[in-house]
């Protein structure tokens, strides 16, 4: 198991650089299945997710390389059988989107049931509700979710809860299906935006993308593409809260501040200066942030993906602070080391109340999932004294360069 070791009480201050988005990435490879001829995409972020799904599809017989760090190209033109076992599916749960993109391409396929965080019950009830409303019939067997259909045909689905990856699983099935289909209560997250320019690249026709109706018509000859993720919201994020629980000075840069609204709003309300070009954010962190209360929503909400992060910040903010996550419940594990720390949080159901304290103490602390361990991160630094931090393998899924990042603003932080 990997750890770092972090010494804390340091401001961060200085720029730091931010990759493409892993949520948008781990979208649009997959989508590249639906494209004739070889994709390049490029500002791809590094990180393990990315690397195991370019693993499962060089397994599945398609070309997958790195032109340079960040560069991928993609030819899935021999990629000939719709069968992806549950044991390469396993590994991640970005891997459900090899359903949408498989059954977009072959009309029919047999995909092994996704991995990923354990972070609450993560259903897959609205995908399989969007494949039927293009004529698929579903069956979970052995493990497996096994798709069939005469050929797919556009069709009308209504979400009953506003999921990413139903939306984006939705799209890509639709992308080969004949005529149109209309998704309602869509998500409106960026990296759905994102995916709908790189269908349309291809001859698919999207429209309404960003809002809560998207109209797809599917494509039977596409084309091949060129295209550059958008940058991490996520990761940006998790940099300006950093500056925030420092009490530091980071500029984020290579960055859309539109999509990082509710993020600058909550540190505003904190106490923290922010300030925002046209593609950088700088934010100066109060001597000591005041509590906000705070509620995940999906996009243009507050993120949940930032939740853990910013809950550590607000651990050592002066007076209570109530969050709320909506979205996933299983998101407050990490509490429990961050009362290691000295934290004072009580958690009921959805809802941590987090009294302030007047400091974290260093201590050995262990993440169980992505965003707690960039939240435990986040914790260590703006402690006093010396943290462990266990489970780190998590980090690199959707980080790319973390440490080094935090380092060259001035974080005491090294791997073990
Ligand atoms: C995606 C993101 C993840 C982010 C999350 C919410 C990727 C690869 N991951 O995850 O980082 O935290 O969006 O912004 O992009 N649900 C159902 N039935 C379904 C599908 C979802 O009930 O069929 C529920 C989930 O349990 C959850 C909510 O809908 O409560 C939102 O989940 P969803 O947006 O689907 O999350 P993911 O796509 O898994």
């Amino acid at each position: 198991m990997e750890k770092y070791i972090v010494n804390g009480n340091h401001k961060l201050t200085g720029e730091a650089n931010i990759h493409g988005a892993k949520n948008a990435a781990v979208a649009i490879i997959p989508a590249t299945l639906l494209a004739q001829g070889p994709c390049v995409l490029e500002n791809v972020p590094p990180v393990t997710d990315v690397g195991v799904l370019c693993d499962i599809l060089n397994i599945l017989g398609a070309k997958v390389s790195w032109r340079d760090k960040f560069t991928l190209e993609l030819d899935t033109a021999n990629l000939n059988k719709a069968v992806v076992p549950a044991d390469l599916t396993n590994k991640l749960r970005a891997s459900y989107y090899l359903m949408g993109a498989m059954l977009g391409r072959f009309g029919q396929a047999t995909v092994g049931l996704p991995g990923g965080c354990k972070i609450g019950p993560r259903p897959i009830d609205q995908h399989l509700k969007g494949f039927h409303a293009l004529g698929c019939e579903t069956e979970i067997k052995s493990g497996d979710v096994v798709m069939t259909s005469p050929g797919l045909t556009g069709g009308h689905v209504y979400f009953d809860v506003v999921s990413v990856g139903a939306t984006v699983n939705v799209m890509l099935a639709a992308a080969g299906a004949e005529g149109t289909t209309v998704i309602e209560n869509a998500a409106r997250e960026p990296e759905i935006i994102d995916l709908a320019n790189f269908l349309n690249q291809i001859g698919v026709g999207v429209k309404g993308a960003g809002t809560g109706t998207i109209r797809i018509s599917g494509a039977k000859e596409r084309d091949n593409a060129v295209h550059s993720i958008i940058p991490d919201r996520i990761e940006a994020g998790t940099f300006m809260i950093a500056a925030a629980a420092t009490g530091g000075d980071i500029r984020v840069k290579g960055v859309i501040p539109r999509h990082l609204e509710p993020v600058t709003a909550k540190l505003r309300e904190t106490g923290s200066q922010v300030t925002e070009g046209d593609d950088w954010i700088q934010v100066q962190g109060a001597e000591r942030g005041c509590a906000v209360d705070l509620k995940t929503l999906p996009y243009p909400g507050f993120p949940t993906d930032l939740q853990q992060p910013m809950s550590s910040y607000l651990a050592r903010c002066t007076g209570t602070s109530v969050v709320t996550e909506n979205i996933f419940e299983n998101r407050f594990r990490y509490v429990e080391e961050l009362k290691r720390m000295g934290a004072n949080i009580k958690v009921e159901g959805r809802v941590a109340i987090i009294e302030g304290v007047d400091e974290l103490e260093g201590s050995v602390i262990t993440a169980h999932d992505l965003r707690a361990s960039s939240a435990l991160v986040i914790a260590a630094l703006s402690a006093s004294g010396q943290s462990e931090i266990r489970g780190i393998e998590f980090l690199n899924r959707g980080y790319y360069d973390f440490a080094g990042k935090l380092e060259r603003l001035g974080a005491r932080i090294k791997k073990d």
